[in-house]
């Protein structure tokens, strides 16, 4: 499917000199939704993953649905002070600013093996955080996806030892 039709790009926003990829309109429409969700899903098969892990905010929106259709567990990573028992922590920097991402300390047990979702990889400052927290509790991250790469931010380059899907590149 050509889902870059779905994708409304705003410029400026939330900074001057951003070009923001708004996904919106491809997460209302139900075929283009269903049919990502469902690359990603293939994706993870035969990966044997024990949990789906994503980042806050837009993460959730993707890997909900991919844990739902592999009948497994999805754990959260959130920003600072929003996941109320004990987390661990990792700061990161952002396409556009700097910030603290956590995740329950027993969020995922030694061993298990861990796919990550989010909807965009821009300069991989988020991807790589939540990584960092994964294999800090003992997970094994055995991919990442994503619903669009911004390849000119080269996020890649900090992703050479995993396997990664994005279904859209700019
Ligand atoms: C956006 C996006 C990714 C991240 C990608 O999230 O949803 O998580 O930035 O950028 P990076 O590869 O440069 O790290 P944001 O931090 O804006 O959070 P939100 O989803 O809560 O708006």
């Amino acid at each position: 499917m050509d889902y870059k039709k779905f994708i409304k790009i705003v410029d400026n926003w939330p900074k001057e000199g951003i070009e923001f990829k708004d996904i919106t309109p491809w997460m209302d429409n139900g075929e283009a939704f269903k049919s990502a969700v469902n690359e990603i899903v293939d994706f993870a098969k035969e990966k044997d993953i024990d949990i789906v892990v994503g980042p806050e905010a837009r993460g959730f929106i993707i890997g909900c649905p991919v844990s739902y259709a592999l009948g497994i567990g999805f754990a959260p990573v959130r920003k600072e002070g929003k996941l109320p028992r004990e987390v661990i922590k990792v700061d990161y920097g952002l396409e556009y600013g700097k910030n603290v991402l956590t995740i329950h300390k027993d969020a995922i047990k030694p061993g298990q093996r861990v796919l990550i979702t989010d909807d965009l990889l821009a300069t991989g400052g988020t991807i790589e955080a939540t990584i960092k927290l994964v294999e800090e509790l003992g997970g094994v991250v055995v991919g990442c996806a994503f619903l669009i790469e911004l390849s000119y931010l080269h996020g890649l380059d900090k992703l050479k030892d995993y396997e990664v899907l994005a279904l859209v590149k700019y």
